[in-house]
């Protein structure tokens, strides 16, 4: 059975309890790749950070939390969100990174895999709801959602949960000062074909893997105090890199994607884009405007919420789209029925990924 429409039914988030703000680190030893200390304060540090992300504060999990924990979290708000009977569902796509990291372990935990202990914790008993990991870097839980609508259009499936979640507290390295920008959470939708007429849901979506010169932007590296074992790795970047990377091909990606569905800029009522530093996503909607030539951009087309989760890497679109739909973040940010907005994404692989979407 094939559908005419596939759209979103339900979300549902976690954002963890612990507020964790920059002030935080003021305890922590900044060293760079080199192991040598910054001569700045602390101070001043933190003032730099969040001068260049805009991020003030960020959510941890709890020490007994891991990600399938908050995963499980999610996943079932957006179920109760949508109204579906928890039997009846086809897929669980569980879009993560590094898995269930334990506080104070260094192991990646993937046996049994994420989804697998998610759907076990939603205590879903049917065989057939295939449950499976999908590890893309930050853009995993956009993708998961084009597989969710790939699956339903070949007829595979008719109602998916694709869940985000990720512990990033737990790969952290104290002493790289770039660990700030990092937080944890989780995020969740129910996709679903439907039948209606009119077009609806998933209009259209781009994705793009650059693995040639940028597939290890974002990697595992041990930390920067030298006195540390060498053998244990945390996550690091190459943020410049990073950072050019993203101004120079989401904005054409995001362009392509809107294409595809036969819409303009000016139709996009609202762009959730992946929150990893705020600087960073102002210029690339500058720039995809600047693909049309449209000066004006308008004040509220892109909700924010950086600046007090952080960046929980798959967590982010997910989460920030559940607040915007409940009405749960600051601003003008309500959705209509039929609004145009675009989901779009990007981070290790490196992949990008966007979907434009008939709300
Ligand atoms: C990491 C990142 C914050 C660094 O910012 P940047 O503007 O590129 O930084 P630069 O290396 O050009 O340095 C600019 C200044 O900021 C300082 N700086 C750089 N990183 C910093 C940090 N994490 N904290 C505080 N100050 C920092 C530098 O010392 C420099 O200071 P100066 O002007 O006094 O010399 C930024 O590149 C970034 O966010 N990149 C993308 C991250 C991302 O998307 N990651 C993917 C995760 S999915």
């Amino acid at each position: 059975m094939s559908f005419k429409n596939v759209i979103i039914t339900g979300t549902g988030s976690y954002i963890p309890e612990v507020i964790v703000s920059n002030d935080t680190f003021a305890e922590n030893e900044f060293y760079d790749a080199n192991g040598v200390a910054f001569e700045s304060s602390h101070k001043e540090i933190a003032e730099k950070f969040k001068h260049i992300t805009g991020i003030e504060e960020r959510r941890y999990v709890r020490k007994e939390q891991t990600a399938s924990d908050i995963g499980i979290i999610a996943g079932r708000r957006a179920i109760e969100d949508s109204g579906v009977d928890l039997e009846t569902i086809d897929q669980i796509i569980v879009a993560h990174n590094f898995g269930d990291v334990r506080s104070n372990t260094i192991q990646t935990d993937l046996v049994p895999s994420i989804a697998a202990r998610i759907k076990h914790g939603l205590g879903i008993e049917n065989p057939s709801c295939v449950a499976y990991d999908l590890v893309f870097g930050c853009p995993g839980w956009v993708q998961g959602v084009i597989h969710a609508k790939s699956f339903i259009m070949s007829g595979m499936a008719k109602k998916c949960l694709v869940i985000a979640t990720e512990t990033l507290s737990r790969v952290i390295d104290m002493h790289d000062r770039d660990s700030m920008i990092y937080s944890d959470g989780a995020g969740a939708c129910i996709v679903e074909g439907v039948e209606s007429d009119s077009k609806e849901g998933i209009l259209s979506y781009e994705v793009a893997s650059y693995t040639k010169d940028e597939a290890y932007f974002l990697f595992l590296g041990k930390s920067n105090i030298t006195k540390t074992d060498p053998k244990i790795r945390y996550i690091k970047m190459h943020g410049r890199k990073i950072y050019e990377f993203a101004l120079n091909n989401v904005p054409s990606a995001m362009k392509t994607c809107l294409d595809k569905a036969d819409a303009d800029i000016t139709d996009v009522k609202k762009i959730f884009i992946h929150q990893a530093n705020e600087k960073m996503d102002f210029e690339i909607i500058k720039r995809l405007y600047r693909l049309y030539k449209v000066r004006n951009i308008p004040e509220d087309i892109m909700p924010m919420s950086i600046h007090k989760l952080g960046n929980s890497s798959v967590g982010t679109v997910p989460t920030l789209f559940d607040l915007v739909k409940k009405g749960n973040i600051e601003g003008n940010h309500s959705l209509k029925k039929g609004d145009l907005i675009l989901f779009a994404s990007v981070g290790a692989g490196m992949n990008i990924n966007a979907i434009a979407y008939r709300y």
